[in-house]
């Protein structure tokens, strides 16, 4: 099959298009490396299966041309705008990446005779704060997103519903609980993760937002490129949570990764962010029945795998004559 992946240079977009190539499909990537990177692909390249690259953005109109002429089967449509606080100080361009690049995504799709697009949502802003009681929140929760981003992301949900209905391209929209994994960037926002292995694998103090109880939901990001590939044929006209349904706190998350890179020194507590969530858990319930998915990476095995890859780029940063 061709496939095509925007933002398939990104954290979990490269991690997609090797497992898409280790498949045996033919896979077009479009990206314009504003937060990916040529070097997330270089183990794709190395697979040496079909892969093409093109630099471009997705707001751009050359987009719709491009999907046309390569004619993929299946578009995994994963690039955005993707920082909350970004979004909140530069609104308008958030909605122009996020709601008018899908759009494009979407035209070219419907204008090339796609069968399908399986779009990356967000589960962490898509349903606001929950309750208690509705944790971990299934996808019949009311959508309720509590910033640029997360309205923008579900603004998408809507466009893929109207495309179905008017032109019957399916979809299946996955709503993604808090990914992580070895290529995640140490310094984005959504990569805690990434942050604390860095931290203790440079021998650096690791900084807790607030008091650590707020909970998230960690999903290890092999099991969330398993999902996609999944729904290529799976789940078509749904909203599917990909989360593992249990709630770590970051006080926790932290004490994994110390016990796992064997450090005893303790966190420093900064301010809690603003706006952040205080508790987080998707129901998988959805995504086992109709993509016949589950999670199967532990925390404890997750982190080690992030750990070793954070304390390789320690090493390659202090070797001599290397910038670190
Ligand atoms: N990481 C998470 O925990 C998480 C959680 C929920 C949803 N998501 C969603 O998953 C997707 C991938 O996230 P990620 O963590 O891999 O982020 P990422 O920033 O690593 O990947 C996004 C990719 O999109 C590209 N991109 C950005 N704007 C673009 C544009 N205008 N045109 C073309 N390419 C563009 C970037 O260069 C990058 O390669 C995003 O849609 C994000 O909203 C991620």
């Amino acid at each position: 099959m061709r496939v095509l992946v925007t933002g398939g240079a990104g954290f979990i977009g490269s991690v997609l298009v090797d497992r898409l190539l280790a498949e045996g499909h033919a896979v077009e990537v479009v990206d314009d490396l504003s937060t990916g990177s040529l070097a997330n692909l270089a183990p794709a390249r190395a697979l040496g299966g079909e892969l093409r690259f093109h630099q471009l953005d997705i707001r751009a109109p050359e987009l719709v041309d491009l999907i046309v002429r390569r004619r993929p089967e299946v578009v995994f449509h994963l690039a955005a705008q993707s920082s909350v606080a970004s979004s909140l100080d530069r609104p308008v361009f958030d909605a122009e990446v996020n709601v008018v690049g899908s759009l494009r995504v979407l035209e070219g799709a419907r204008a090339a005779a796609c069968r399908k697009v399986v779009y990356a949502a967000s589960g962490g802003t898509l349903y606001g704060e929950p309750d208690a009681s509705e944790l971990p929140v299934a996808e019949s929760r009311a959508v309720s997103p509590l910033s640029p981003y997360g309205a923008s992301k579900a603004a998408v949900l809507g466009y893929l519903a109207t495309y179905r209905h008017l032109h019957g391209l399916d979809y299946t929209a996955l709503a993604l609980a808090n990914v992580y994994g070895p290529r995640q960037d140490p310094h984005g926002e959504a990569g805690v993760v990434a942050r604390f292995a860095a931290c203790v694998a440079e021998g650096r103090e690791c900084v807790i937002d607030g008091d650590g109880e707020q909970t998230r939901d960690f999903v290890y990001v092999d099991d969330v490129v398993d999902a996609f590939s999944r729904a290529a044929t799976r789940g078509g006209g749904l909203l599917v949570n990909v989360g593992t349904g249990v709630e770590v706190s970051v006080a926790r998350l932290h004490a994994t990764v110390a016990a796992a890179g064997r450090s005893d020194r303790p966190p420093r507590h900064a301010a809690a962010r603003p706006g952040d969530l205080r508790r987080s858990a998707l129901d998988p319930t959805r995504a086992r029945i109709h993509l016949g998915w589950a999670p199967w990476t532990s925390l404890e095995e997750g982190v080690e795998a992030v750990l070793a890859a954070a304390v390789a780029r320690a090493g390659a940063a202090s070797e001599p004559g290397r910038r670190s």
